[in-house]
């Protein structure tokens, strides 16, 4: 063990960590070439094995704000797991660069990846976390609400990644979540009772509803995410009839605090989990995706080093 630090999933992080976070990304929002130069000798690979708008940019953008350099290594270029093992990959990777961003199908892949690199590991979307996008939008929240006790936020829709990573992130900074998703689509059991157990300490309030009407009530933001993520495509049909009934609309909208803020991930699939609410004058959806890219510097360089 070199004692380098990953960031695979928000358990991994203190409570005190994520408020650091926090406050770091709201001083890089304000001055984003705070410390130019700082990585002039770093270099930070992207592996990706899904497609990326968000994840992609704020990372390469930020990087190049910390003066450092950025491989992009599509699908087809590393066939992580296929063309060589995933174990093979993190060893040779790891000796030419400083630090890896791995978006993969499996999250056992970016737990592989991990485990055999001697580089730092930031998992930017598994099929169970996406544990960047949780910080992001927890600093979102703290932007928009300009404090985080008291918060509640609902999540409607599908109990995925987005989700899972979520739950601990508001666990972990005391922000209470309602999520409420349709029969066998709830979040990820260990996630559930990792928020549960941490929240018990935080003061976090945890609820699970079948029913989003119950969920949004007294809520301060409504967050919802595709209900056919990435390498779900063959459950379409499927999905889209167990999720009727859970769109974010204007009606809903209506149902949480008046003052409740839109929130989504992105991309979005408008007519899908959301309506055009999304464009409204409640929505911060691109708050959220540029607060990615402070978040991101942030993370880079806790994860990192400076
Ligand atoms: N929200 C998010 O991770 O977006 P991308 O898939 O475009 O990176
Ligand atoms: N749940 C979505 C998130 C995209 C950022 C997916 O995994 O495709």
């Amino acid at each position: 063990m070199n004692g380098k630090r990953d960031l695979i999933t928000l358990e991994s992080l203190t409570s005190k960590e994520i408020f650091d976070l926090l406050k770091l990304a709201r001083k890089l929002k304000k001055k984003p070439l705070a410390k130019k130069g700082i990585y002039a000798d770093k270099t930070l690979a992207l592996l990706f094995q899904k497609p990326s708008n968000r994840t992609r940019i704020s990372f390469e953008v930020a990087m190049v704000h910390l003066g450092g350099y950025v491989l992009y290594l599509s699908p087809r270029e590393i066939s992580m797991g296929e063309r060589e093992p995933v174990k093979d990959v993190a060893r040779v990777v790891s000796r030419y660069v400083d630090g890896i961003v791995a978006r993969v199908f499996s999250h056992k892949d970016v737990e592989d990846l991990a485990c055999y690199s001697d580089v730092p590991v930031i998992n930017g979307l598994s099929d169970l976390a996406h544990p960047c996008q949780a910080l992001s939008d927890i600093f979102t929240l703290l932007e928009k609400k300009k404090t985080l006790k008291g918060v509640r936020v609902a999540y409607v829709g599908d109990g995925n990644n987005v989700l899972n990573s979520l739950l601990i992130a508001c666990a972990k900074t005391g922000v209470h979540i309602n999520a409420a998703a349709p029969e066998g689509y709830g979040p990820e059991g260990q996630f559930l009772d990792k928020a549960r157990e941490i929240a018990a300490e935080s003061g976090a309030e945890i609820n699970v509803f079948n029913n989003p009407h119950l969920a949004v009530q007294g809520c301060d933001a409504i967050y919802t995410d595709v209900w056919v993520s990435m390498g779900q495509e063959d459950q379409r049909e499927k999905r889209l009839e167990a999720f009727r009934g859970f769109q974010v609309n204007e009606k809903l909208l209506r149902e949480a605090n008046e003052d409740a803020v839109i929130m989504h991930c992105l991309p979005a699939h408008r007519g899908e989990e959301v309506s055009d609410v999304i464009d409204g004058k409640d929505s911060v959806i691109y708050d959220q995706a540029e607060n990615r890219m402070h978040m991101q510097k942030a993370v880079l360089l806790k994860i990192m080093g400076k």
